[in-house]
This record gives structure tokens, C-alpha cells and sequence, in this order.
């Protein structure tokens, strides 16, 4: 029987937890969740992982698709591990009412802190040297529960969160559908294809050596961190301006929604831009 874990990535995160775990565990698939769920069906599997980042306080959309259809053994060993910048929300409560509706729980939940991403809202923190040491050490514990099979429960979103939800994130939900609306491509592309090779969603395709958004993008900074040339920018004066007033009265962070061209940017230290196009890899036991 096979174990496999699915991740959702866009800067590296979530891969380099997979990886990690699944290096631990020895004889183990990792597989994105940019992949179609029925090539890769977790029906014949003893254990099955979920790692994804949290996006405004939940699960990303692409990551609730993916387990939405995909087949899984009901008598597998499930774990599932977020990766938050600093909340977490109701991601693994999302992810347990998908599962649940197939009959599976989730037999461990994990919880790792990471650097916080969101490049088109603020510059990366906390520092990378102080946050990836922890994460790496948290990552090799996780991966030593699974191994022994433990049972924990998964994190679960406290009142506050559950609460304000709506009210603070609300307005980032509304504008998802419109999230690549405001993307730039300036002349210095050299229309190398890379944005196009790593997106999660496959959201971006080249037509006549320039990439274009095809609006079902997740934010994920895949490709604003991708790109070889800092190409891509952000410029949220860009978009659809009734739906940005609207919008920008419920939460004014969108008003300063951008990508100034010195901000530095953030890509897990131990993943590379050709590591973020693969769709599976076989880890054998770390030695
Ligand atoms: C669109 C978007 C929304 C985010 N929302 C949250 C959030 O609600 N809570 C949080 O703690 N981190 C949030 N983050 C930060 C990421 O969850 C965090 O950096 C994660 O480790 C990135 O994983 P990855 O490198 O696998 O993509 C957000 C990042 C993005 C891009
Ligand atoms: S990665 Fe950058 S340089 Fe390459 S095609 Fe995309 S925007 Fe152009
Ligand atoms: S278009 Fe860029 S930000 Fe949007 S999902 Fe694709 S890689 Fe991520």
C-alpha cells in the first residue's frame, strides 16, 4: 500500500514540509495539488498527508477543489499540516467537513508557523534565519509523530477568529474572484515562460512571448517570486475600480494592496524555482 502526501504551494512552504516529512517517512510520494486528482487518487493509500498554506484565515480555494474530488481509502492513516504565517483560522476545520463528507477523519493535525509571503500586501516576516530553523525542527517532530501513528486532534480556529472572520476577511474573499485583475508585466519580461511553469492553478499562459492571468488565480506569489527578470508587478489602481471602492470601505488594507519595485521577496531557502513546477517526486528513507 502507498502513502502519499498532497501539497498546495507557492512559495515553497508547504513543498519543503512535504518533502521533509515524506523523507522521514521513507518510500513516500509527494504530489501538488496543481495536479488532477484522479492521476493521482489516494484509494490504494495506508497513509494519506494534506500541506497547505493558510490564506485569509482558511484553506486556499485550489486546495478544497483538489481534495473535493479526490478518491481516498477510507481505512487510511490521515494527517493533515497548515502552515500559517500566524493564523491559522478555520483551515483544518474546512478541510475536516470536506473529508468528513467522504467518511474519513483526520487521525493527526499539525500546526508550523512560517515566513509570511503575501508580497503584494507587506515585505516577508519574520526573518527567514529565525523562522525556518524552528519550522525545520517542528517539521522533523510532526514527521516523528506520524511515524508512530499518533493520534491529534487538528487546529481549530478559537472564538475571536471564528467571529471576526467575516467582517476582517470577508472583503479579501469577495475580491479572490479578481485577484490577478491588477497584475502588471513590464518590458523587462523576457518571456522566458517560468510564471507560466510554476503556478499552482494554472493560471497563466503565453500568447505571443507575454504571459496572461486567465482569472482563477489563488495570490499564491508563485510567480511575482518566480520570476527571473521582476517582472510582474501589482497595481490594484488597475482593476475593477467600483468593486475596489466597495471593497476598500470594508477593509482599507486593499488600499495599500501593491508591489513597490524594492520590496524584497520571499521563496523557502530550501526550495528552488524548478522545484515549484514539479507535479510528483518519490522520496526514498532519508539515510
Ligand atoms: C493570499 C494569501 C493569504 C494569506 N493569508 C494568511 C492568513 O490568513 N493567515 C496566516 O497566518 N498567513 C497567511 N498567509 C501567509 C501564508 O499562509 C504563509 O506564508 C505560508 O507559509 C506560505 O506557504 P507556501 O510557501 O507553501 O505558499 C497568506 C498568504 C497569502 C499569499
Ligand atoms: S517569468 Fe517573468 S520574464 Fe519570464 S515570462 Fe513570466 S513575466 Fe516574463
Ligand atoms: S497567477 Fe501567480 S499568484 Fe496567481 S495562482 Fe498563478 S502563480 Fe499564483
Amino acid at each position: 500500500m502507498k502513502r502519499r502526501i498532497y501539497y498546495f504551494t507557492g512559495t515553497g512552504n508547504s513543498m519543503r514540509a512535504a518533502r521533509v516529512i515524506a523523507q522521514k517517512l521513507g518510500d513516500t510520494e509527494i504530489i501538488s495539488m496543481r495536479t488532477d486528482p484522479s492521476d493521482y487518487p489516494a484509494s490504494d493509500c495506508e497513509m494519506v498527508g494534506f500541506i497547505f498554506p493558510v490564506y485569509h484565515w482558511t484553506i486556499p480555494a485550489p486546495a478544497v477543489s483538489f481534495v473535493e474530488k479526490l478518491d481516498i481509502n477510507p481505512k487510511a492513516y490521515v494527517f493533515a499540516v497548515a502552515m500559517p504565517s500566524l493564523i491559522c483560522g478555520i483551515a483544518c476545520e474546512k478541510l475536516a467537513e470536506i473529508l468528513a463528507g467522504k467518511g474519513i477523519r483526520i487521525n493527526y493535525g499539525g500546526l508550523v508557523h512560517n515566513v509570511a509571503n503575501y508580497a503584494i500586501v507587506y515585505p516577508p516576516f519574520p526573518p527567514a534565519k529565525l523562522v525556518i530553523p524552528q519550522a525545520e525542527k517542528k517539521l522533523r517532530q510532526i514527521a516523528d509523530d506520524i511515524i508512530a501513528k499518533k493520534e491529534q486532534p487538528y487546529p481549530r480556529a478559537n472564538r475571536f477568529i471564528k467571529w471576526r472572520r467575516d467582517r476582517v476577511m470577508g472583503p479579501y474573499l469577495e475580491l479572490q474572484k479578481y485577484a490577478d485583475n491588477p497584475f502588471t508585466v513590464s518590458q523587462d519580461c523576457i518571456s522566458c515562460g517560468t510564471c507560466s511553469r510554476v503556478c499552482p492553478c494554472r493560471n497563466i499562459t503565453m500568447e505571443n512571448g507575454r504571459p496572461v492571468f486567465r482569472h482563477h488565480c489563488a495570490n499564491c506569489m508563485a510567480c511575482v517570486v518566480s520570476c527571473p527578470k521582476r517582472a510582474i508587478g501589482y497595481d490594484i489602481t488597475s482593476g475593477d475600480r467600483e468593486l475596489l471602492k466597495e471593497v476598500s470601505l470594508k477593509t482599507p488594507i486593499v488600499r495599500i494592496m501593491g508591489l513597490p519595485a524594492k520590496r524584497k521577496l520571499y521563496r523557502n531557502p530550501y526550495i528552488s524555482v524548478n522545484d515549484l513546477t514539479k507535479d510528483c517526486e518519490q522520496w526514498p528513507k532519508e539515510e
